[in-house]
């Protein structure tokens, strides 16, 4: 198992190029199983996420070629419509291929995802959606079965805006029948990016970024090429990386109006933040300020960004208070941060950080993707060496991770870990 050694209090310096975005990438692959033609999607992060749905797209039958972040997709007439239990439980996001499958072949099987390090993350909006589109549902040995001789648009108002309940459901009404409305639809700009994609593969939609999208069904859809949008998650690592640090860095090929809620708490820090068209220069200061943070669903402050942002606060004067409204136990990481000297304490979905925290550094272990990063950079910020054990949660969603650190002039370094242990449930 792979660790990575850090040699923290290094400000970091220099500019980095953010990668195309994984919970874009992922959901645009899928979307390719809607036609039988080839598709060419862009700026694709070559990540473990993005090489395991390339797999699940195999498993189903389709040809997937891989060549320098593109990523050529071809379904091909025939699929298969079953998508097995060990790339499932591999990704969780693999049953976004649920929508498509149906929309195409009238039947999916879909293994149903199990233990999830950040909370139960249930499906009912999912399989609820695609009921009122007329499909039929049955579970049974561990295995969703989702069957429809046809999917006929309806109104379907979610209970909460789930992002994949979202994207599900807009890629199985793609070619439904009449007009499906989406009400409390997600509106994070992954769910803009989709639509664009299906859009130029012909699909009819309107209203997607908002809370009620709508989609006109057509009888087919054809292939097309689209460029990843970029990585609004990864951008917002590399900023906390800067402020953590005490860096100055420039983050290139963003889009910042992605991450507005994020730029302002930031800047309450006391974290200075320039922002231009496509790129943002972020500035570490001296001294930073205590804020409040509460996860919400987009535009509000995301959950993905809740973790590295609590390695700021930590080094901030006073208490701040976190709530995470988005996922359940998303505080797993507290006690490894804690033991890097972090102050932090939860109680349900609210953390108080205290912060003013000298960080030493210690090993710790990644219990998912973004605590993962967060370690990381809390290693940056320690006093001396940190491993970072368990990194194959940050390989799932962040590119070339330790080479861009180490272009900015962190001493990071990929080594083989001497832990032992069975790994964690896989997210
Ligand atoms: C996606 C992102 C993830 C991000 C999250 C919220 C991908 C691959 N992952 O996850 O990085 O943190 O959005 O921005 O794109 N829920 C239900 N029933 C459902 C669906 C969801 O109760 O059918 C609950 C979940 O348990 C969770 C909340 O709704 O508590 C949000 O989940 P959702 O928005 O669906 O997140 P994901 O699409 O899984």
């Amino acid at each position: 198992m792979n660790s990575f050694l850090i040699n923290g209090g290094i400000p970091l310096a220099g500019s980095v190029r953010i990668s195309g975005a994984k919970n874009s990438a992922l959901k645009l692959m899928a979307a390719s199983l809607l036609t039988e033609e080839k598709t060419v999607l862009h700026n694709v992060p070559l990540i473990q996420d993005v090489l395991t749905m390339a797999e699940v797209l195999r498993e189903l039958g389709a040809v997937v070629t891989f060549e320098d972040g593109r990523v050529e997709i071809d379904p091909g007439a025939e699929l298969s419509h079953t998508a097995p239990y060990e790339l499932v439980r591999k990704m969780r996001a693999s049953i976004i291929v649920m929508g498509p499958l149906v929309a195409r072949l009238g039947r999916a099987r879909v293994a149903l995802p199990g233990g999830c390090n950040i909370g139960p993350r249930k499906i009912d909006f999912h399989l609820n959606g695609l009921e009122k589109l007329g499909a039929s549902i049955n579970v049974e040995h561990g295995f969703i079965n989702v069957e429809s001789a046809g999917l006929t648009g309806d109104i379907i108002c979610l209970d909460y805006p789930s992002v994949g309940a979202t994207e599900n459901l807009m890629m199985a009404a793609a070619t439904a029948r009449g007009r499906t409305v989406i009400e409390s639809a997600a509106r994070e700009p992954e769910i803009i990016d989709l639509a664009k994609f299906l859009t130029s593969m012909g699909a009819r939609i309107s209203g997607a970024g908002s809370d009620t999208i709508i989609i006109d069904g057509v009888s087919g859809l054809a292939g097309a090429a689209h460029t990843v949008m970029p990585d609004r998650i990864e951008a917002g690592t590399f900023m906390a990386a800067a402020a953590v640090t005490g860096g100055d860095i420039v983050i290139e090929d963003l889009n910042p109006l992605h991450l507005e809620i994020f730029i302002s708490k930031m800047r309450a820090i006391g974290v200075e933040v320039n922002e231009f068209d496509h790129k943002v220069r972020c500035r570490g200061g001296e001294t930073y300020h205590s804020t409040d943070i509460a996860t919400l669903p987009h535009p509000g402050f995301p959950t993905d960004l809740q973790a590295p942002v609590m390695v700021l606060l930590s080094l901030a004067r006073g208490h701040s208070i976190v709530t995470e409204n988005v996922f359940e136990n998303r505080f797993v990481f507290v006690d490894e941060i804690n033991r890097l000297g972090a102050d932090i304490r939860t109680s349900g979905h609210h953390a108080v950080v205290h912060g003013g925290c000298r960080l030493e550094g210690a090993i710790v272990e990644a219990p998912d993707l973004r605590a993962g990063a967060a370690l990381v950079l809390a290693g940056l910020a320690s006093a001396g060496t940190t491993e970072v054990r368990r990194i194959g949660h940050i390989d799932r969603g962040y590119e070339n991770f330790e080479q861009k650190l180490r272009a900015l002039g962190a001493d990071i370094q990929r080594t083989q870990s001497n832990d032992r242990t069975p790994s964690a449930a896989t997210v």
